[in-house]
């Protein structure tokens, strides 16, 4: 792999993954234990080790119990205030703006030992909307991206849309011209590109459009309808007759959020909030799990549910870990409801998405899905649902947005 110094990085919400292009095609590096995706986790353990995690080690580390801070979701802040923010990291302040960029230097440096060669110039994907509708936002999320990209030495940074990305990459299995519909389903977002493909021009984009629902977002909407009423939502209310706050109960069902949760002054609320329900054994289980440190560990068992429910009609999390017996089950038609404005929400990117394309859905040839969120039935059934007689393609899901950066990566820089 000599004389390799441009690459494709594709840093998700919820993976990441770095592809070089070699011996004529793009190729996803094996960044950690072999495998070519890498959880966007980050873990600081103690001072008096310096331990700094990414991906599975860190994510491991927490499990485990190591004393430290856990991190996921770090993308879905680029585009707010919060990025500049700075938050207590081994007895010291640092911004989450450096934290990506601590996590976005390791992936480079392990890709750099593999290629043998200093890597200079990236294509970073994008979303369609870093923030929904807001154009001002969206242009500093990408310049707050790039910032951090240089600031951890590379030198030539241009952006990809993460949907055209996976166009690229899916392309490269086309023998004819087709129409596509690329639908990229991620963790934070969702992006749908209508894009001519496979003949014997340039590939040409008819439209791009992207919502910022996710697979965190389907996280959430599981965590409050299924798992937060054990924990005191809803079915509390203040003895003064007033609702509970919603605040703590949507912190504790967002990754990028939890750490609030570990402020001080949190505790000081909880406990008054405690004093004032009516059923105050549900509010212990909340502040038990602060106290432990155990808030990501209640969101994970959220997500394994959800991922269960992609395989099965039911599925359960066993909370023994937070209370003796106790447990949360949750049928696959519970989940689709409790998304249900999620599901509307992508529907009408699908439909501007063909609006601005100015095309009818009988148009679409075929549908290529991406994204570790298209491994939702009920994801992919409503979509396809629109396009009643098109082809399906299922691309990987976790690396063709990687790859298609990869070849971009090559066709840009050589
Ligand atoms: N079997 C499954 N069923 C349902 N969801 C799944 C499954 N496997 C993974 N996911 C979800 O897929 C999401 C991650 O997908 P992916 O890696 O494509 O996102 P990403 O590229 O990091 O995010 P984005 O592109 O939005 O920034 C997570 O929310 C995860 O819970
Ligand atoms: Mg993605």
């Amino acid at each position: 792999m000599s004389q390799i110094k441009a690459c494709g990085l594709d840093f998700g919400t919820s993976n990441s993954t770095l592809a070089v292009y070699t011996d004529g095609k793009p190729e996803l590096l094996k960044l950690e234990d072999g495998k070519s995706t890498v959880p966007s986790a980050t873990f600081f353990g103690q001072e008096k080790d310096n331990t700094f995690l990414v991906g599975r080690a860190a994510v491991s580390a927490y499990v485990d119990g190591a004393p430290g801070r856990l991190m996921r979701s770090l993308k879905s802040i680029l585009g707010n205030s919060l990025l500049q923010e700075r938050t207590p990291v081994f007895r010291r302040k640092i911004s989450f703006a450096e934290i990506i960029g601590q996590y976005l230097k390791e992936l480079k440096h392990r890709a750099e030992q593999q290629t043998g060669e200093e890597l200079t110039q990236v294509v970073m994907g994008r979303p369609v909307q870093f923030v929904d509708n807001d154009e001002a936002a969206n242009v500093l999320a990408e310049k707050n991206l790039s910032d951090i990209a240089k600031s951890i030495g590379f030198k030539d940074v241009s952006f990809q849309f993460e949907p055209v990305a996976a166009a690229l990459e899916f392309e490269r299995q086309l023998t004819t011209e087709k129409l596509a519909l690329i639908a990229d389903l991620g963790g934070g977002t969702s992006d749908f590109s209508i894009i001519r493909l496979g003949g014997q021009h340039k590939q040409k984009v008819l439209a791009n459009t992207g919502v910022r629902v996710g697979g965190t977002d389907f996280d959430r909407a599981l965590s409050i309808a299924k798992f937060m009423p054990s924990f005191g939502y809803h079915s509390l209310q203040k003895t003064s007759g007033l609702e509970f706050p919603v605040a703590p109960f949507l912190d504790l069902s967002t990754w990028s959020s939890i750490h609030n949760l570990y402020e001080p002054k949190f505790m000081t609320l909880l406990k008054a909030l405690r004093f004032d329900a009516q059923q105050p054994h549900l509010l212990e289980r909340f502040i038990y799990i602060v106290n432990e440190r155990r808030c990501h560990s209640l969101l994970m068992d959220v997500e394994n549910v959800k991922m269960q429910l992609s395989d099965t009609e039911q599925a359960e999390a066993n909370l023994n870990w937070v209370e003796k017996n106790l447990r949360v089950q949750v049928t696959s038609a519970q989940f689709e409801t409790s998304a249900s404005s999620l599901f509307a929400q992508l529907q009408m990117s699908i439909t501007k998405c063909l609006s601005d394309a100015g095309i009818s859905a009988d148009r679409i040839d075929v549908l290529f899905f991406t994204g570790g969120t298209s491994l939702i039935p009920a994801v992919r059934r409503k979509i396809a649902h629109n396009f009643p007689h098109v082809e399906i393609v299922n691309g990987d899901q976790f690396g063709a947005v990687g790859m298609g950066l990869g070849l971009e990566a090559h066709n840009r820089y050589g």
